[in-house]
């Protein structure tokens, strides 16, 4: 019963997670990640000129993307794709890369 009721609490807690609507990481860090891993491909603002594969969107042009949102991006980071080399990125490093790209947002 008990040993049940453990099983169900981690089921919850694995669904749960992903979920999360609010940013948790440290946006600092998700700028370091970015200037090492990223801005190869991608510029951070659109006003910088950095892009040096074409269709490589700027991130403050996919923090506005209508639906990009903190999931959105989770599952985009957990996703295998062709166009970008297979980054790997532990939980913690998604979570920053997700509070930084976030933060591009523009608010008007
Ligand atoms: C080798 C070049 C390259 C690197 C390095 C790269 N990307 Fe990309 N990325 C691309 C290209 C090209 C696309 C557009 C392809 C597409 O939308 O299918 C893309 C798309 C994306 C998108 C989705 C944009 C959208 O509108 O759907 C996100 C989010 C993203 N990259 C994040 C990152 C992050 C974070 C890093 C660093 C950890 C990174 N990328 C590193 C080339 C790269």
């Amino acid at each position: 019963m008990a040993l049940r009721f453990l099983f169900l609490a981690a089921a919850f807690v694995f669904l749960a997670a992903p979920a999360r609507a609010q940013p948790v990481g440290d946006a600092t860090q998700g700028q370091k990640i970015v200037d090492r891993l990223c801005i190869e491909c991608h510029a951070v603002s659109d006003e910088k000129t950095g892009h040096r594969i074409n269709q490589a969107a700027s991130f403050q042009t996919i923090a506005n993307t209508p639906g990009m949102t903190p999931l959105a991006l989770s599952v985009w980071f957990r996703t295998p794709h062709r166009e970008m080399p297979n980054i790997i990125l532990s939980k913690d490093e998604q979570e920053d890369l997700i509070a930084f790209i976030t933060s591009l947002k523009s608010t008007n």
